[in-house]
């Protein structure tokens, strides 16, 4: 079986040396005539915030050369691999990503992971500038006992596994239990409360991952329980995806009561995102179809942190939760969860961690701050190093949707853009040459860059193998399969 792999993969590489040489050998012919005063930025991360920023300083620099490193052979971050599969409506952006991955000044470089396959050290030599995209690749995590148990998944790496993100294409998700328990009251929470508990039949339909798919069918879950370790007043999800798990087919929301019943008064003075939120959730409190009615139920829990996850007699698997119960202190989004003597336990199979994902530092040349999870910067401009930016989540910290990424790519592209158009970063040096000297050192290291057009052949051939079973793709879930595709 060794050497059978092996000596496929020895052919693709041979294949791929071949592609790759005339590849670079056209390029090289290109960076002939590249002038040197022509800035070249290289951006670290292809996701909305390495997308967004790209497009940004292409519109206001109309000579830079852009180019996007990616670790992994297909582009567009969280948008391919975070994104719930039936959300498809938020993955349009991609749309405008290839426009911008079609401009002449435009390169996208994926399958190539910086601080492992080239440092940063070394890319400063061939770019006038950098930005660092990069995400949150982590998860934070809860420091209680029983977390390293069979069954105790961080939903970051359940999202991957239905998404098809290779490194999560073999987790172990065994769903032979009545009940699972998602720490956190995010929309990634949501998310994986209602992958679990959206019948097969939605799925289906959607990009979701074969392998995931064939695991949700014979799924025994019925009970998802959601827990927060504050009150409805500070929930972090949002109302769109509240009103998806009131209207899940089969499955009743059940949200407790007497939590709801005086928080009417309170809601007129809140702003109003919030104050329909939570109308909507003080109207599914009190309006709970009955047990008979269903055949799955939602359970959204406030004030609890979990304690202590309990093992199986056998010492090995999850048997249930202990949460400690909180009341607040203070009020609003501030409020604090302060812990009560009260200890309560769910029995359940599963438990899903969601209380947010991490960035972690790539490269020892890039100052990193750790107890806050984001690179250090001053608006945008990493702090100590002249020419070095970062944007996106690595920038602020692992919240905010597409579209506050965005604004904060368009904020550093404009900057960048300007700081090339004021000299303030100087693009005088004839050495800097943008992505041929890069290529060159990565075909040197037996590093297979994947170029944009590349990805095209694998997005092809992915949506030719879902329209046969009635879904808009079928993703590659392997690094392997992923360059098989981009150059058979
Ligand atoms: C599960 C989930 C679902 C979401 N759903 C929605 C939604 O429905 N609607 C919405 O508006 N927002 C949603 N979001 C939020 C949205 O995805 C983020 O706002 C956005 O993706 C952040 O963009 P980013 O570019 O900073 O990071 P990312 O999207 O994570 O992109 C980072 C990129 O950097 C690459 N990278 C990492 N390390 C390296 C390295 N060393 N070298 C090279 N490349 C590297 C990664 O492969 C990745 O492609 C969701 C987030 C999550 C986690
Ligand atoms: N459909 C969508 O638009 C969509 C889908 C998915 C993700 N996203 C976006 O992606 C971003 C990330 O989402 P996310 O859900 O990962 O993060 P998030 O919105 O920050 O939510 C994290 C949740 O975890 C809780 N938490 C944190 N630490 C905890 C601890 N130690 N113990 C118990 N609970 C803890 C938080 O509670 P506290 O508030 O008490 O800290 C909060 O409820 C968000 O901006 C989200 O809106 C959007």
């Amino acid at each position: 079986m060794t050497t059978f792999v092996c000596r496929r993969w020895f052919q693709f590489c041979s294949r791929q040396y071949n592609r790759t040489s005339n590849k670079l050998y056209k390029e090289t012919l290109r960076s002939v005539s590249t002038k040197p005063s022509i800035p070249h930025v290289c951006i670290v991360g292809s996701g909305p915030a390495g997308f967004y920023t790209a497009q940004q300083l292409l519109k206001h620099h109309k000579t830079v050369h852009v180019d996007i490193y990616d670790k992994l052979p297909v582009p567009f971050g969280l948008v391919r691999f975070g994104v719930a599969p039936d959300h498809p409506e938020v993955k349009n952006c991609i749309n405008q990503f290839t426009k911008t991955a079609k401009n002449d000044r435009f390169a996208f470089i994926g399958n190539v992971t910086v601080g492992k396959d080239i440092t940063v050290k070394k890319l400063k030599k061939s770019y006038d500038a950098i930005i660092m995209c990069y995400g949150a690749d982590d998860d934070r995590i809860l420091g209680i006992p029983g977390e390293n148990l069979h069954g105790v998944l961080s939903a970051r790496s359940f999202v991957g596994w239905y998404n098809g993100l290779p490194e999560d294409r073999n987790l172990d998700v065994n769903l032979n239990c009545d009940t699972a328990v998602v720490i956190g009251h995010g929309n990634v929470a949501i998310d994986v409360c209602r992958i679990l508990l959206t019948p097969v039949s939605i799925l289906k339909r959607t990009d979701i991952t074969q392998h995931s798919l064939e695991v949700l069918e014979n799924s025994q879950i019925k009970r998802v329980y959601m827990v927060g370790r504050r009150g409805p007043l500070q929930v972090a999800f949002t109302i769109k995806e509240i009103r998806e798990m009131t209207k899940l087919p089969g499955c009743r929301s059940v949200l407790d009561p007497h939590l709801f019943k005086n928080l009417s008064e309170q809601v007129s003075g809140l702003p109003r995102p919030r104050k329909r939120l939570t109308e909507l959730m003080i109207k599914t409190a009190l309006d709970t179809p009955s047990e008979a009615e269903v055949d799955a139920e939602w359970r959204v829990k406030f004030l609890r942190s979990p304690i202590e996850i309990i093992p199986s007699n056998d010492g090995k698997q999850v048997a249930g939760i202990k949460l400690r119960v909180n009341r607040l202190e203070g009020t609003g989004e501030s409020a604090k969860a302060i812990p009560t003597d009260e200890v309560e336990e769910i029995p359940c199979g599963m438990v899903l961690r969601s209380i947010g994902y991490k960035s972690i530092p790539i490269d020892d040349s890039v100052p990193f701050d750790n107890n806050q999870g984001i690179i250090p910067n001053i608006g945008g401009r990493v702090t100590g190093m002249k020419g070095i930016y970062c944007s996106g989540w690595v920038r602020r910290g692992p919240t905010g949707v597409i579209l506050s990424t965005m604004s904060d790519g368009f904020e550093i592209g404009k900057l960048v853009a300007d700081d090339l158009n004021s000299a303030d970063i100087d693009i005088s040096n004839e050495t800097v040459k943008g992505k041929d000297k890069v290529l060159d050192d990565l075909d040197k290291d037996g590093v297979v860059p994947v170029m944009f057009a590349d990805w095209e052949r694998i997005d092809e051939l992915e949506k030719t193998r879902g329209v046969s079973i009635g879904k808009p793709r079928e993703k590659f879930t392997t690094v392997e399969d992923m360059l098989e595709a981009a150059f058979d």
